[in-house]
C-alpha cells in the first residue's frame, strides 16, 4: 500500500514586513504583515509527498540532494498534521503512522537568494494535508511553525498574516485579503543582484533585533499597525501611489531596525541603495509613484509596478543598470516581454557601471498552492 500527492505552492514577498517573534518555538510574530503571492508560472516549489506501510524512515529529498528529517521544525510541522489529520478523521487513521518520503524542488534558482523557505514549507504542509484530508483553512498555524512567512503562501493574491494574541498561536494565521484577480494590472519586477557575500538568516537576525533594537519596539508596536491599516485601504482602492510609498517606506524602516540591531544586520549593499535612488528619480520624473522597491533579509529588490509602466522601468533599469547579456532571453525570465522596443531614457539617469545585476524576473500576483496530478 503506497499513497503519493504532488503540489506546487508560490512564493510570496511582503509589503509590510514579518521581523520580531515573541515566541520563537511556535514562531509567533511581533506583528502583522502583507505580502503579494507571486504567480507559480515563474517561482514555485514542487513537492511531492509518499507515503508507505514498507517505509522504514522518514526521508527529504531537497533539489535532488538528501537533507536531514531532524529538523526540528519540519518534525514539529508533521507531528502537529498528524494531530489535526486525526482529529479531521477523513483519512484511513493508519497512514498517519506511517513514515513519509519528501521530494522537494524550487523552479527557480536557489542561488538567487530568493526566500524558499516560505514556498518550501507552503508545499509541504499542503501537500501532507491533501494525503491526510485536512481542510486548508486548518493548516496555516502549521506552516506557520515551519517558516513563519508560509503561512502566507497558502493562498492566491493579497494575504495578511495576522499576529493573533493567544498564546497557543491558534490566532496567528493567514486570511486573504484579495484573490490575484483583483488588481490585474499589478505586476512585480525581482532584481536578482550579483552579490557572494554570506548571508545572516532571518531567524538569526530577527532574534538579535528583538534583544537589541529599541527602534523595533517603536516600528511593531507604533508604525507597522498604522502601515498596514493604510496599504489595506490603498489596496481595497487600487491606489498604487499610497501603496507604493508604504510598501517602501516599510522596507526602509525594516532594514533601519536591522542597522539598529546590535550587532548590525546589514542586507542591502551598494546595488540595492542604487536601485533604491533609482525608483525615486523613476518617480520623480514621472511626478508620482509608479514603482515601488521593496528589500528582504538579502540585496536583491523587488519592484511592484502595474503592466502600463513595466516598458519604461525596464528601459530606466537597462541604462541604470546596463548588462552584456541583456537582450539574451536568460536575462529577462518569466512574463515574456516579446519583441517591444524599450522607450528612450533621457540623461538624467547615470548608469552605474555593466553587469551589476545577476537577471531580472518579470512575473505578477497568482494563486495559491494547487495539487498538480
Ligand atoms: O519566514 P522567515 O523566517 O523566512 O522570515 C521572513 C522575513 C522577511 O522576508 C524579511 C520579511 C517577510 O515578511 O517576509
Amino acid at each position: 500500500m503506497m499513497h503519493s500527492v504532488t503540489c506546487i505552492a508560490p512564493v510570496n514577498i511582503a509589503v509590510i514586513k514579518y521581523w520580531g517573534k515573541r515566541e520563537e518555538d511556535l514562531i509567533l510574530p511581533l506583528n502583522d504583515s502583507v505580502s503579494a503571492t507571486l504567480s507559480t508560472d515563474h517561482l514555485c516549489t514542487k513537492t511531492t509527498v509518499t507515503t508507505s506501510e514498507s517505509f522504514v524512515e522518514n526521508k527529504i529529498l531537497l533539489n535532488g540532494k538528501e537533507e536531514s528529517f531532524s529538523n526540528p521544525r519540519l518534525l514539529r510541522c508533521l507531528e502537529e498534521l498528524r494531530k489535526r489529520g486525526e482529529t479531521a478523521n477523513r483519512c484511513n487513521p493508519e497512514i498517519l503512522n506511517w513514515k513519509i518520503h519528501v521530494n522537494t524542488e524550487n523552479n527557480f534558482p536557489t542561488a538567487a537568494g530568493l526566500a524558499s523557505s516560505a514556498s518550501g514549507y507552503a508545499c509541504l504542509v499542503y501537500a501532507i494535508s491533501c494525503l491526510y484530508g485536512i481542510e486548508k483553512d486548518e493548516i496555516s498555524s502549521i506552516a506557520r511553525q515551519g517558516s513563519g512567512s508560509a503561512c502566507r503562501s497558502l493562498y492566491s493574491g493579497f494575504v495578511q498574516w495576522q499576529k493573533g494574541t493567544l498564546p497557543d498561536g491558534s490566532d496567528s494565521i493567514a486570511v486573504q485579503l484579495a484573490d490575484h484577480t483583483f488588481w490585474p494590472e499589478m505586476r512585480i519586477l525581482i532584481l536578482v543582484v550579483n552579490d557572494s557575500r554570506k548571508k545572516t538568516s532571518s531567524t538569526g537576525g530577527m532574534s538579535t533585533s528583538v534583544k537589541t533594537s529599541k527602534l523595533l519596539k517603536y516600528r511593531v508596536e507604533t508604525c507597522v499597525p498604522q502601515h498596514t491599516k493604510d496599504l489595506i485601504k490603498a489596496l481595497y482602492e487600487k491606489n498604487f501611489e499610497n501603496f507604493g510609498k508604504i510598501t517602501m517606506q516599510d522596507s526602509n524602516q525594516f532594514h533601519a531596525v536591522c542597522l539598529d540591531t546590535y550587532p548590525p544586520c546589514v542586507y542591502m549593499n551598494d546595488v540595492s541603495h542604487a536601485i533604491v535612488n533609482m525608483v525615486h528619480q523613476f518617480n520623480e520624473r514621472k511626478g508620482g509613484i509608479r514603482v515601488a522597491y521593496t528589500f528582504d533579509a538579502g540585496p536583491n529588490a523587488c519592484l511592484y509596478l502595474l503592466e502600463n509602466d513595466v516598458n519604461d522601468v525596464l528601459a530606466t533599469i537597462n541604462h541604470v543598470f546596463p548588462n552584456d547579456i541583456w537582450s539574451s532571453p536568460d536575462y529577462i525570465k518569466g512574463i515574456s516581454i516579446g519583441k517591444i522596443a524599450l522607450p528612450q531614457v533621457d540623461q538624467y539617469f547615470v548608469s552605474n557601471g555593466q553587469n551589476l545585476l545577476k537577471y531580472i524576473i518579470y512575473t505578477k500576483v497568482g494563486e495559491g498552492p494547487k495539487r498538480i496530478e
